[in-house]
């Protein structure tokens, strides 16, 4: 369930352009995007869901992926915005968005933030009563349309971390809290238009999913019916998963569409609330197998164990050492080729947590190879870091064969652009 494609000479090919080629020319290490893959991607659950219900809108999780061009393709493609900070809020509109089709779903955000958020017209979704008492102080504030982020205590994802629902969850306002918050919001004077959840991230499994949905119709229903609001959208957040492992199965988008809809639109019967827009927030799934890291082996080590070193580290790409994930890795010119032993490929960064596999199957790899690590779209690039002082990679899109430079490589003057050393110390 892994996609990838290879070219005439056997090389990886991203896009038309052959892996190796493009290495060569931009050096690595270096994100590399398939542009078309990003707009299937999105075409696909677009298309999964309106097919099912028309009033439908994809909010884009930027957090994935915040580089200006990834943005500027998804406002193309007719794309809204997930956004949680005014820093994503301000490369959105960057990239083209209108402030209403962004929303700002922030969690212990400043009060500095809630008017950054009020100044660009971006719709404000509410994490805590606190966040509404805060809105309700700004001067201009009243009568703004706001949304809340409820914790439906159901929760899931590949990971700890990337739970967002349930008892331990930082997120979100508490689901038997809804009716009197509301209630709340409209005696402070505003206008509440959605209700939101977002359960977690990386899931492959529609079962919590739909048990969220209609969790969230249930409080939306009470909502409706206790505090009066109309609801003009219901936002069930992202965290459709894709397949990391070649084992792991891929989502059916649109049985998960068909099924979604259909409870969602089973609970609008039941509570009489109309047809809102019905909006999620992909992040992963967009933009996740879209993208590749190359890195190039630099050493092979047997030492107790036998290792691979590569010029990327987890300043590159953070996420098989902070929550153990597996990427697969294929050698850029021979992507096909059947494994012949287990090996550990190891980053450049001075920690023994460093370690992009661990007794990996892989062909064989020598000094020099190009590695593609897959799946490098999503929480790769907008996790990295300068740590142990490297600068930030380059990152390049391809489209039928031609290849843009949409991140340049940071250099040495980037470490330390921004810093000063008082005068007192030069003295
Ligand atoms: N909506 C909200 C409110 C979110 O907090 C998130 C992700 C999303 C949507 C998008 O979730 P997605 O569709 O991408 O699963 N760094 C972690 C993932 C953290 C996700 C945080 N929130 C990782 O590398 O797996």
């Amino acid at each position: 369930n892994l996609h990838f494609k290879t070219n005439e000479k056997g090389n990886l090919d991203i896009g038309g352009a052959d892996a190796l080629e493009i290495a060569q020319e931009y050096g690595t290490p270096l994100y590399v995007t398939d542009e078309m893959r990003v707009r299937d991607n999105y075409r696909r659950v677009y298309q999964a869901f309106t097919n099912e219900y028309e009033d439908f809108k994809i909010f884009y999780a930027a957090k994935a992926n915040t580089s200006l061009a990834m943005m500027k393709i998804l406002e193309q493609e007719g794309s809204c915005i997930d956004a949680v900070s005014p820093g994503e809020i301000y490369t959105a509109l960057m990239a083209g968005f209108e402030g209403d089709r962004i929303l700002y779903t922030g969690n212990n955000v400043t009060t500095e933030e809630l008017k950054f958020a009020l100044d660009a017209g971006v719709r404000v979704n509410l994490d805590s009563v606190s966040m509404l008492e805060r809105l309700a102080k700004i001067p201009g504030a009243e009568g703004t349309k706001i949304s809340f982020r409820v914790n439906p205590m159901v929760g899931a994802g590949h990971h700890d971390h990337c739970i967002t629902g349930g008892e331990l969850s930082k997120f979100g306002i508490m689901e038997h809290e809804a009716v009197q918050v509301y209630q709340k919001a409209i005696e402070l004077g505003f206008k509440p238009v959605g209700i939101h959840t977002h359960i977690g991230s990386g899931i492959l499994d529609p079962e919590p999913f739909k048990l969220a949905v209609q969790v969230l119709m249930d409080v939306a229903g009470r909502v409706n019916k206790e505090a009066g609001v109309t609801f003009e959208f219901i936002d069930f957040g992202g965290g459709l998963g894709i397949p990391y492992t070649p084992e792991e199965g891929l989502l059916d988008i649109e049985k998960f569409a068909k099924e979604i809809v259909g409870l969602y639109q089973d609970k609008l019967a039941e509570h009489n609330m109309g047809q809102p827009t019905m909006c999620i927030e992909p992040g992963r799934y967009i933009v996740g197998d879209a993208s590749y890291l190359l890195t190039q082996v630099n050493t092979v080590k047997q030492s107790y164990r036998k290792f691979i070193g590569v010029n990327a580290g987890f300043n590159t790409l953070l996420r098989p050492t902070m929550y153990g994930s597996y990427h697969h890795i294929l050698v850029a010119d021979k992507p096909e080729a059947e494994p012949t032993e287990n090996i550990d490929v190891a980053g450049n960064i001075c920690e023994s947590g460093d370690l992009f596999a661990r007794a990996r199957p892989l062909p064989e790899i020598k000094e020099g190879d190009i590695l593609a690590i897959m799946n490098a779209g999503a929480y790769a690039f907008s996790m990295a870091s300068q740590y142990n002082s490297r600068p930030l990679p380059a990152e390049v899109m391809v489209c039928d064969g031609t290849v843009d430079i949409i991140r340049e490589r940071e250099n040495f003057a980037d470490l330390y652009r921004k810093q000063n050393i008082p005068l007192r110390l030069l003295k």
